[in-house]
């Protein structure tokens, strides 16, 4: 590891085209900053009337999915100059080395594959000389036979009743992707079993997620890449204490307890049986894991069938970003975009917006997804950047979140981009529904785009005095993501575009998108914090106000 940090900051780092010379001196960089100044007050209405062909001319597709980003504030000139940097920046190399197993994880040494979880038998992507794709299938397989028999009721529990509840113990990567999945394809799922996670620490997850359960009929998986996370690991104790009380005997826990990890040590050490144990890779992280064993959950919710339908669809995406030319790619030109809004117009943050009840739990997936990854502030050969990295991701179910902070997207002192996600078809056909949640998806994005101005509003009839008010500025930019319905296949799709447009950007500002280092700090606090609540806390520990906290806290804790 020492030895490639050496190359990284001396060389750039490994193989070529995949320098990581400094942003700023890049060519094209610099030609972007010129032609921003000439587009930057362009508006949206303008483009449009200009070019009658722009609504189809600006969009592309692939993989099941078709995007309009035609109201972004971009010229046909821009979007050229954007994937003139990618090119410049290395993007294919990078993308190349990715697929072929290198170890671009530069700070952690590892490979970067989750590309592998999806790729066909019979492909060869080789870690260390060694080909992981017939260990993916093997697991793959291993996880099949386990959901089907939880499924048809051949895995029983203790007392040799059918489980009717599974619980994923996980946090992050372990977590988020699988519960996001489990409500988008909820329609696919198995009514017979509900499926639960337990994330957050407070007894008051575990206790809600278990008070209505009878632990004869629950299965608990311990989702944990490292099998330490401190969380997740004072959940799966106490999860096993309740199954114990509950079942009156240590011997229950082979029957209701599984694990997913790269553990295989402390797996053993928590009580479960190796033949329990569902292995992923260190280079799988923990964000990119959901179609790894990091998946049972969904799995066991949807079927293996399904579930390998949707790693079809992350396949469909994957093929898509190594062979579409880069400007009618669409994880490139998301990805672009998001680089054109955040380092050149300085735009903060980016709203998801999923018109999808199925897709609720989206923003938070991409939240961890996007942030996690590109919230960095060295590059690779560890300088300080000098520009801004990954930007703030945040967001909501799209209608319901047009009766709250839409106002601001519409109003507010701060341009947002959006990008708004629909289906054409809705697994629920209650009469004329789809048809209203998809004209409110388009009539934000025509709304956002070009505004209210004073003349419509004085057209109208509105009173002088009411105008400024009531004027939407528009040229308010979104991209919409188009799905023909919301399946496993085109969920595969939807997420592997976004992993591949924040490797995107991660590429053009040259950081390590797969490392984490950023949330250590405050685990290590929180370890010893929570060993001084119980101990007590040494003299000069801690400034001023944490030592006022704690002490507050302790003083108060037992009410
Ligand atoms: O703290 C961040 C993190 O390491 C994430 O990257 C990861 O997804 C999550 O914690 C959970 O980690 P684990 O799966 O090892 O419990």
């Amino acid at each position: 590891m020492d030895d490639r940090w050496g190359t990284a900051r001396d060389e750039g780092v490994g193989g070529a085209g995949r320098g990581v010379a400094a942003l700023a001196s890049n060519a094209q960089w610099r030609a972007l900053k010129d032609h921003f100044a000439l587009v930057k007050d362009l508006t949206l209405r303008a483009l449009f009337e200009a070019d009658p062909d722009r609504g189809t001319a600006l969009a592309a597709e692939g993989a099941g999915l078709y995007l309009d980003y035609s109201k972004n504030r971009v010229t046909r000139e821009t979007v050229r100059l954007l994937c003139d940097l990618a090119r410049a920046r290395g993007l294919e190399a990078w993308r190349d080395a990715m697929f072929q197993g290198e170890r671009i994880n530069i700070t952690e040494d590892r490979s970067v594959l989750h590309v592998a979880l999806r790729a066909p038998r019979g492909t060869v992507i080789k870690v260390d000389g060694c080909d992981v794709v017939p260990e993916v299938h093997e697991v793959l397989a291993q996880m099949s036979a386990f959901a089907d028999k939880v499924r048809d009721g051949r895995w029983t529990g203790y007392s040799g009743k059918r489980i009717r509840t599974v619980i994923n113990i996980g946090i992050g990567g372990s977590y988020l992707g699988p519960e996001m999945a489990c409500q988008a394809l909820r329609p696919f799922a198995d009514p017979a079993i509900a499926v639960r996670f337990v994330a957050n620490v407070d007894s008051e997850a575990l206790r809600a997620a278990t008070a209505d359960l009878d632990p004869a009929e629950t299965l608990f998986i311990v989702c944990s890449k490292t099998f330490t996370t401190e969380e997740t690991m004072t959940n799966a104790r106490s999860a096993r204490q309740w199954c114990v009380a509950g079942l009156g005997s240590d011997a229950a826990v082979a029957a209701h307890f599984v694990a997913v990890s790269t553990n295989a040590a402390e797996v053993a050490r928590f009580g479960i049986d190796a033949a329990h144990m569902f292995v992923f890779w260190d280079w799988v992280g923990g964000r990119y894991s959901l179609g790894s064993a990091v998946g049972l959950a969904l799995m066991i919710a949807i079927g293996p069938e399904r579930f390998r339908e949707m790693l079809a669809g992350f396949r469909d995406m994957d093929e898509h970003f190594q062979s579409a030319p880069l400007e009618c790619n669409l994880p490139v030109l998301m990805g672009m975009l998001s680089v054109w809004y955040n380092n050149f117009h300085g735009m903060e943050t980016q709203a998801i917006l999923p018109y999808a009840h199925g897709l609720a739990r989206l923003p938070a997936y991409l939240e961890q997804l996007q942030m996690e990854s590109n919230g960095k502030h060295v590059d690779l050969a560890g300088r300080p950047v000098t520009y801004q990295t990954g930007p703030i991701v945040w967001g909501e179910p799209g209608v319901d979140a047009q009766h709250s902070f839409y106002q601001l997207l519409h109003q507010g002192t701060k341009a947002v981009p959006c990008d708004l996600i629909g289906f054409c078809r809705s697994s629920a056909d209650l009469p004329g529904h789809q048809d209203l949640l998809m004209a409110n998806l388009l009539a934000q994005a025509e709304a956002l785009a070009f505004g209210r101005p004073a003349a419509q509003l004085a057209e109208e009839g509105v009173p002088a005095a009411q105008i400024p008010y009531r004027v939407c500025e528009g040229n308010r930019p979104t991209t919409i993501v188009l799905g023909e319905a919301l399946t496993p296949r085109v969920l595969g799709a939807l997420i592997a575009l976004y992993e591949h447009s924040v490797f995107t950007q991660g590429v053009v500002w040259g950081i390590d998108s797969f490392d984490q280092w950023g949330v250590e700090l405050g685990k290590v606090l929180a370890r010893r914090i929570a060993s001084e609540i119980r101990g007590g806390i040494g003299e000069g520990a801690h400034d001023s106000s944490t030592r006022a906290l704690i002490g507050r806290y302790l003083a108060r804790r037992t009410g």
